[in-house]
């Protein structure tokens, strides 16, 4: 489990590189209570809302992050959330474990089609794009953005950029990869929700808090619209009694986009990387900054 926020507090004292998971709250006092010889917060993620930029910053405190190395991996998962609740997979495999599959029922679980759907990527940054790439190129899905742009070669000439209303009435699956920010949190709010078709999907891999939780649950309960799909979640861990694990169309993992081996050998060499150049007091080789 992650350490006490006392435990941090009282053992980077004396610390010139600090190793933080996303897990662990890398804030002005974190830095103070290290002391002035603090030359780099190393983060084993890509993301890095859980670090004070401006703070690192005016005390020249280094930040790594591990980009790039995540990226097909926690597309793969943003695809798989996309197809598993437009096929319901998860209620279905309920109801297999149920005992509740009785015969083949020509109406049983019937779900969304992904050939020539519209995605709407909210962010299309490295993994919105990869996610992009996977949906036009194998599913001829056309293709709307807001934020970001698709890079030469990603076989993306055809994706408009369009503004995030028009991306959200138009899209039958809405993905999110844009940063925690304090102008993302709760982007997606009761009335982005309202804005969606009654039958989207909306996925989000990023980071919880950039939908409003109640809002979701609201949207999906009263058929605002038809599911979701959460890697994330707000607060993380999801409390096993969260009212949104009650409902069939929403699935719920565990932050797990880069979990694979190869992504997470990468990011923590990158990881360790960065934190010894930091130390060293040389460039890091991957820093937001
Ligand atoms: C990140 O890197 O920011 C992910 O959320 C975890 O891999």
């Amino acid at each position: 489990l992650p350490p006490p926020r006392s435990a941090i507090l009282d053992r980077v004292h004396g610390c010139a590189g600090v190793l933080s998971l996303l897990t662990d709250t890398m804030d002005a006092a974190v830095m103070e209570a290290a002391g002035p010889q603090l030359r780099v917060i190393s983060n084993l993620a890509v993301g890095v809302n859980n670090i004070d930029l401006a703070a690192a910053e005016a005390r020249g405190v280094a930040v790594g992050h591990t980009p790039d190395v995540l990226t097909e991996s926690t597309a793969d998962l943003a695809f798989a959330l996309l197809i598993s609740a437009a096929r319901r997979m998860g209620e279905a495999t309920t109801a297999v474990k149920a005992g509740q599959w009785k015969t083949w029922d020509p109406l049983g679980f019937i779900g969304a089609d992904l050939m020539g759907a519209t995605l709407g990527v909210v962010g299309m940054g490295r993994i919105g794009r990869a996610l992009a790439r996977r949906c036009h190129g194998g599913w001829k899905m056309k293709v709307l953005y807001a934020g970001g742009r698709p890079a030469p070669g990603d076989g993306l000439n055809d994706a408009v950029s369009v503004d995030l209303e028009t991306l959200l009435t138009q899209s039958d699956f809405v993905s999110v990869h844009v940063p925690l920010t304090p102008q993302t949190r709760h982007l997606f709010d009761a009335a982005a929700f309202a804005r969606m078709k009654a039958s989207a999907i909306f996925i989000n891999t990023a980071r919880g808090p950039i939908h409003d939780q109640k809002a979701l649950h609201h949207a999906l309960v009263s058929g605002e619209i038809a599911g979701a799909g959460l890697d994330v979640t707000d607060p993380e861990p999801m409390d096993a009694g969260d009212p949104l694990l009650t409902l069939d169309n929403c699935i719920v993992l565990p932050h797990i986009g880069s979990g694979t081996r190869s992504s997470r050998d990468a990011m923590s060499r990158i990881a360790a990387e960065n934190l010894i150049a930091g130390v060293l007091g040389r460039p890091l080789p991957f820093s937001p900054l």
